[in-house]
């Protein structure tokens, strides 16, 4: 399974491709969290990407498709991946398309921009390993500290309110695009985001033919 996982900032991408990664036993590939792991260990590429990030705004194309076709050849991927943020521009898609792919589903997962930032003011992450969490949606056992490593749980910096609201923008601009550029090749699948998690995960099976 090849699968790329479009939607808006805080739709639930990595909240599924978590799901989807268990089921068919194939890796995620997140550029977000790639990204943020340079931040944290203030590699080359996490001080280049910073500027953009904090500011809501896509890091450049070049550098992304690096990363990309980087991780894509890693043996890993062999059976199939899921990518979850990538591609966000055109110019990223075409990329992927030269990469001699051969994608089964794209995936769009549809949830309201009201939705959204109504969403983001309730996630957690890991500080240490990037689990995530929401305070209703899905607690921690512990409050503020991470299930898996004990890390403490903070908020993202791109979370804050206006950096949301930017994110949007960007993402309906840049990124919603490509829902027709998949359609157009017969790719494209749509799941609608619920309210509880779990439901979600219903619609996303359904959505792409899986019990
Ligand atoms: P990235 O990390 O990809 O961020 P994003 O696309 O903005 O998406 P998020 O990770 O914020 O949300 P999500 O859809 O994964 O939702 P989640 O499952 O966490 O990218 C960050 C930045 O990196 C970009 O802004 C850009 O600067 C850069 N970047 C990355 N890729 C790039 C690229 N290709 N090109 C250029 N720049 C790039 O869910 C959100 C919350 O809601 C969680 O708390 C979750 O628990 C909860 N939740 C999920 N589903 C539900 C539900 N159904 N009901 C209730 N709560 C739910
Ligand atoms: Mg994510």
């Amino acid at each position: 399974m090849k699968l790329i996982l479009l939607g808006a900032p805080g739709a639930g991408k990595g909240t599924q491709a978590e799901v989807l990664s268990e089921k068919f036993d194939i890796p995620v590939i997140s550029t977000g969290e790639i990204i943020r792991n340079a931040l944290r260990q203030e590699t080359t590429l996490g001080k280049q990407a910073k500027e953009y990030i904090d500011k809501g705004l896509l890091v450049p194309d070049n550098v992304v498709i690096g990363i990309i076709q980087e991780r894509l050849n890693q043996d890993d991927c062999r059976n199939g991946f899921i990518l979850d943020g990538f591609p966000r521009t055109v110019p990223q898609a075409d990329a992927l398309a030269e990469m001699n792919i051969t994608l089964d589903k794209v995936l769009a997962i549809e949830v309201a921009d009201e939705k959204i930032v109504q969403r983001m003011s309730g996630r957690r992450q890991c500080a240490k390993c990037g689990a995530t969490y929401h305070l209703q949606y899905k607690p921690p056992v512990k409050e503020s500290i991470c299930n898996v490593c004990d890390g403490e749980l903070i908020v993202r910096k791109d979370d804050e309110p206006e950096t949301v609201q930017k994110r949007l923008e960007v993402y309906h601009e840049q990124t919603e695009p490509l829902k027709e550029y998949y359609k157009d090749k017969g790719l494209l699948v749509v799941a609608y985001g619920q309210e509880e998690i779990k439901d979600t995960i219903s619609e996303v099976f359904k959505a792409l033919g899986v019990g």
